[in-house]
Order: C-alpha cells, then sequence, then structure tokens
C-alpha cells in the first residue's frame, strides 16, 4: 500500500498523545481476565486441513463440486459460531480496521472481489491529508480529535453512499464533481468498471484496467463522483478499509448507529512481522532499524514510539473487542493476518459468515488465484504455494536479528500473549521456521 513516510510518521506522533490516555486506563485492568475472554479451545475447531483446502482449490480450478464445504458442515461440531440469519435487503457495513502493513490490501480484495460490494480503499487518507497536512500539528491532542470527528463524520456519509462529501478533502477541489485525485482509485473495481468507468473498452482491455491500478486510472479519465455514488447506491453493501483509525473505540458512535448497520474486521498481525515488513516498505521513517539491523548495534537515538504504538493500539483494542462489551455484540470480529494466510478460504468463510453475507464464488476464485498460483500448477506445488504463502507471513524471522525480535517482544509482550504469538530468545527457534510462533488460537465473534 502506498502511505508516504510522512503519513507514519504522523500517525505515530498522533498516537503518542493517547498512549499516555491508554496506559493509565489500561493499567487498571488485569490482563489474564482479558486474555481468558473470547478464546475458546482449538479442538473442536472447524477442521478443514490445508489438504482438503488444497484439494478445493484444485476442484474449484475444475470445476467440480466444492467438497471443503461438505467436510465444513459435516464434521465440524458444534459450528464455528452460530450464524445470523441472512437478510439480503438489508445493507450491511463493512469497516476493515487495520494497520499499514498488517495484511490490509489483501483482506479488502476478499470485499473488493464480490460483485455486490462496493469497496473503498483508505478514504480517509484525504482527510488526514487535508487536516494535518504539517507534521507537528499531529503533536496536538485537540487536532487529533477534529481529524477523528471528521473521519468518522466522513465514514458515516460514505456509507450511505454520499460521495460528494469526500470532495471537500480532494486537493485540488474537485470541479463540477469530477476529479482525478482520488487516493488509489484502481483499487476499487466499482470505480474502474461500468457504469462509472464507461469503456469503449473490449472485455479483454476492462480486465486490465480492473487488474492494474494504473490502467484504471488512464484508461477512464477523471472519476465522476456523482456516477461513483449512483454505483455505491445499487450494491448492496459497503466496505472500507482504513489504516487511519487508532482503535475500535473511536469507532463506537459509529458502531451503535443503527441506521448502518456497522461491522467491523480488525485485522492484527504479529508486530514483529509489521516491523519486518515496514523496514522493508517505509525506508526512511525506519532508517535507524535498518542501520540497527545492518551494523549489529542498536542506535542510540532510535524511535521506539512506533512500534510502541502498534502494540499499544491492538492491545487496547483488542482488549476491548475481546472483553465482550454490549455496544460490540454481532459487531466485532478478530482476524488475525497469519491464520489467513495458512487457511485463506475457510477464514474467509468465517468472516463471511460473521457478516452474514453470502459468499461469492468470484471472491473464491480470487483467492485461489492470489493464494496458490495459476491453475497449471500441479497439486503439489499448490500445496508448497500455500506453504509459502504461510511461510511469508512468517518471513520476519529470517528478516530481523534476534536483538531487534527481542527488542520488539519486550515492548509488545501483553499483546504478544494476548493474541497468541510466541516469544523467542534463542537463534534456532528464531530461525526454524518448520515450528511456527502463532499459536492455534481461535477468536469467536460474540452474537
Ligand atoms: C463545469 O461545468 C460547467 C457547465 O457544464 C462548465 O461551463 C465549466 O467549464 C465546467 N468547469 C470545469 C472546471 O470543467
Ligand atoms: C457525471 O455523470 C452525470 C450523470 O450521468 C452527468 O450528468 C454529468 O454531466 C457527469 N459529469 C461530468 C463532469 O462528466
Ligand atoms: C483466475 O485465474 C484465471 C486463469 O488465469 C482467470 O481466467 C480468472 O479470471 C481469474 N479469476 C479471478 C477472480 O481473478
Ligand atoms: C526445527 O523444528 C522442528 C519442529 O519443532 C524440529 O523437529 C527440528 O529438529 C528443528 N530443526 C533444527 C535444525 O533445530
Amino acid at each position: 500500500m502506498q502511505c508516504s513516510w510522512k503519513s507514519m510518521v504522523l500517525l505515530a506522533l498522533a498516537s503518542i498523545a493517547i498512549q499516555y490516555t491508554a496506559i493509565r486506563t489500561f493499567s487498571t485492568k488485569p490482563l489474564s481476565l482479558l486474555c481468558s475472554v473470547g478464546l475458546a479451545p482449538t479442538g473442536h475447531s472447524v477442521n478443514c486441513s490445508l489438504k482438503d483446502l488444497t484439494r478445493l482449490g484444485q476442484e474449484t480450478l475444475e470445476g467440480s463440486d466444492r467438497d471443503c464445504d461438505e467436510i465444513l458442515s459435516h464434521t465440524q461440531s458444534p459450528p464455528p459460531f452460530s450464524l445470523p440469519s441472512y437478510n439480503a435487503t438489508k445493507r450491511t457495513h463493512i469497516l476493515i480496521l487495520a494497520t499499514t502493513r498488517s495484511g490490509s490490501s489483501f483482506v479488502g480484495q476478499l470485499f473488493n472481489q464480490h460483485p455486490e460490494v462496493f469497496y473503498l480503499f483508505e478514504p480517509l487518507y484525504h482527510v488526514q491529508l487535508a487536516l494535518l497536512p504539517r507534521m507537528a500539528q499531529s503533536r496536538n491532542l485537540a487536532e487529533r480529535r477534529v481529524m477523528l470527528g471528521a473521519a468518522r463524520d466522513l465514514l458515516r456519509s460514505l456509507y450511505h453512499c454520499h460521495l460528494s462529501s469526500l470532495e471537500s478533502y480532494i486537493r485540488p477541489h474537485p470541479a463540477n464533481h469530477s476529479t482525478d485525485k482520488l487516493f488509489r482509485r484502481g483499487a476499487s473495481r466499482s470505480l474502474c468498471s461500468p457504469p462509472v468507468c464507461e469503456s469503449p473498452l473490449g472485455p479483454e482491455e476492462q480486465s486490465l484496467v480492473l487488474a492494474d491500478e494504473g490502467e484504471c486510472v488512464r484508461r477512464c479519465g477523471p472519476l465522476n463522483v456523482s456516477l461513483a455514488a449512483d454505483a455505491c447506491r445499487a450494491k448492496h453493501h459497503t466496505a472500507i478499509k482504513t489504516v487511519r483509525i487508532p482503535q475500535i473505540s473511536d469507532l463506537r458512535a459509529l458502531i451503535e448507529d443503527p441506521r448502518l448497520n456497522l461491522k467491523v474486521v480488525q485485522l492484527v498481525r504479529d508486530p514483529r512481522g509489521i516491523l519486518a515488513s515496514r523496514i522493508e516498505t517505509f525506508r526512511e521513517t525506519y532508517r535507524l532499524w535498518r542501520l540497527w539491523r545492518a551494523t549489529g548495534r542498536q542506535p542510540h537515538n532510535l524511535d521506539l514510539g512506533q512500534i510502541n504504538t502498534v502494540c499499544e493500539d491492538f492491545l487496547r483494542s483488542v482488549s476491548t473487542g475481546l472483553a465482550r462489551p454490549a455496544w460490540l455484540r454481532g459487531r466485532y470480529m478478530l482476524l488475525r493476518y497469519e491464520d489467513l494466510a495458512r487457511f485463506p478460504l475457510q477464514k474467509t468463510r468465517e468472516l463471511y459468515s460473521f457478516l452474514g453475507l453470502v459468499l461469492d464464488h468470484s471472491v473464491e476464485d480470487w483467492i485461489i488465484n492470489n493464494t496458490r498460483g495459476s491453475s497449471d500448477l500441479s497439486s503439489r506445488q499448490k500445496f508448497t504455494t500455500v506453504r509459502d504463502s504461510a511461510a511469508n507471513a512468517e518471513n520476519w524471522r529470517v528478516k530481523l536479528s534476534l536483538d531487534m525480535v527481542v527488542y520488539t517482544q519486550t515492548a509488545c509482550q501483553p499483546l504478544l500473549e494476548l493474541l497468541g504469538y510466541k516469544t523467542v530468545f534463542h537463534p534456532r527457534e528464531l530461525r526454524n521456521l518448520s515450528h511456527s510462533l502463532v499459536e492455534d488460537r481461535r477468536f469467536l465473534p460474540f452474537f
């Protein structure tokens, strides 16, 4: 995902202020209690094994029945969680609450690929850019509140398909409800397909436009915001991904709004994995971490706030979610990126069943195409690809030095425990990838 180092710094700085309150509030709650809430033993969980899923992948490509579905429905007892009844006429609004480098683009695709979902990739980017153009301002708690307030208002408008609300944050200001400055427009299928992108394009070109963000921007011309709003209204559901809301409690006003019917998927990832990925991606912001890795010595002026912010925000948010407050009933699901990487189809089914949405075949096809390689691979190769995608989620273990890992573990200890990520203190444990550091745990939504 494209996110400038400036906005990263902004966010990091912005979060420091509330961390102070965070720590104070949090220190009064016993962690062990929170840990035991919402976790179920793995013994009777959905057990569609890797082999089954691989077979499913193969058979789906060959066009036969999905026998994993049967495995899922016949062998599991009790079911993963009680299904809310599906009401096709009721709009469900989905928010993917994430942080940078936690796999949020992947999760976004699970909705973007659905023909009945209108998906927006990071619209709050424009709010942040308009309200906090300079770094120094984000130190200001009042301004931060203003930004969160504006972000909530905008989200509410967007869920009601009032896309024109977004225009006031776009620079330069759109004329005649038309703009070519929408951030990552190409990441949204709805904004790159008819009627929004009315194509003199043939089917082949249209699929190129959908596959390549740059092509969408080049071929579709400026975005007609009124048409986009029509497209939004024509779909049953809206999904928005954001890395710019720090915690679930920041969304309470929206979640409690009965007209919105908002459901939040909080995506988390091992902070050590997030760190390794950010070091690769945000090279300037994480320059000192790279220096540490290269020299083997921790720079004395290393900015600890960056990783602390991730862990504090996750910890507060996840603790709130797992404590099952009434206002989150049926509205909150916790998803570990590592689980999605290992069991993409199974986890996606759980996700859709939590949301009460019908999972579309195009979503499953996308998953199969993007986690297992193309259809001409043999099943053995596919199996390897699945393992690779799982290994990918844990590849921080070969990218970070043991010192960096231990340091991060110390900063994030309560969070690692809460989410079931094992700590390591020896290089042999760290580098031995056949021994997973992700504990089997199930985080069940509650209804
Ligand atoms: C907006 O639309 C009006 C009338 O259709 C037109 O005269 C004007 O040039 C347009 N402005 C821009 C900036 O395109
Ligand atoms: C956007 O689409 C609407 C509805 O079709 C149309 O009336 C309007 O002229 C379009 N705006 C621009 C700038 O093309
Ligand atoms: C999956 O891959 C096949 C073969 O490359 C392609 O025809 C199909 O459109 C892809 N589907 C999705 C949803 O990406
Ligand atoms: C790696 O871990 C596996 C599983 O725990 C173990 O069987 C194996 O001996 C380990 N390999 C090394 C080199 O330590």
